[in-house]
């Protein structure tokens, strides 16, 4: 079932996905050659004590152990925090989920170590560009594979390839609801969109094959060839004006 929004609760999941895309935004700047990424999930859980207004929304979901995923290179999603070092020419995604009086916001972004390749800074960019393709179809009358089928035409258009064992998902009194929002799919398919509809969309795109694999840890997605991937997430409620992006600042 597909939980519509009520406009004080859409006010709710915005606090929240400001304070999400906040935190990254603050983390953004310590992206830097030489932090060890433990130092990363350091600096989140100092904010979050700090400005006591949020909690954090992964950690202890599903037996997750950190506030922050922060995935290197050829990891898709759910890097885990720890000893790595990251270096010049590393990419690094952050996933960060708060949560607001009893609901939630989601946000991710992917950040470049120093100079990175041509093609590196080419993926980062069409990821993003994806998101927002996919931002786009978020409105009320469209079908839901609309916004599949605009992320996935936009990475395979570059020659990218999209990741299909993680997808985007609803978003509200839960960090995961129905639907399902995948990356890849039929224009014209899938359920009508509707106004109070709120999605965490969130594009995982790789350099090369899409094929991922599972680390020993349990939880770290990597890809099967070692191609790089990249990784951009909203919060996004679809209005009477279209579809409003929640975790913008
Ligand atoms: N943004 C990701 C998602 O929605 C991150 C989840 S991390 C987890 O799946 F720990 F909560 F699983
Ligand atoms: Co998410």
């Amino acid at each position: 079932m597909i939980i519509i929004k009520t406009p004080s609760e859409i006010e709710k999941i915005r606090i929240a996905s400001i304070c999400a895309m906040e935190m990254l935004l603050f983390l953004k700047d310590y992206i830097k050659e030489g932090i060890k990424t433990i130092e990363l999930e350091m600096i989140c859980e100092e904010k979050i004590k700090k400005d006591k207004k949020i909690k954090a929304a992964f950690k202890g979901y599903n037996g997750y152990p950190f506030c922050l995923c922060v995935s290197v290179n050829d990891e898709v999603v759910h890097g885990m925090p720890g000893d790595r070092v990251l270096k010049e020419g590393d990419i690094v995604s952050i996933d960060f989920g708060a949560r607001y009086d009893g609901f939630y916001g989601d946000a991710a972004l992917t950040e470049a170590v120093g100079v990175i390749s041509d093609r590196a800074k080419m993926l980062l960019k069409v990821t993003e560009e994806c998101l927002y393709r996919g931002i786009e179809q978020t409105r009320e009358g469209n079908r839901l594979y609309d916004i599949s089928y605009a992320i996935q035409n936009h990475a395979e258009s570059a020659g990218f390839s999209v990741v299909r064992e993680f997808v985007g998902h609803g978003i509200g009194a839960s960090l995961h609801e129905e639907p399902q929002v995948p990356n890849y799919g039929e224009k014209g398919k899938g359920i009508r969109l509707k106004r109070g509809m709120v999605f965490a969309i969130e594009p995982m795109i790789n350099m090369g094959r899409s094929e991922v694999m599972i680390k020993e840890n349990g939880w770290t997605a990597v890809t099967k060839d070692g191609s790089l991937s990249a990784h951009f997430e909203h919060t996004i409620a679809i209005t009477d004006k279209g579809p409003e992006v929640l975790s913008k600042i």
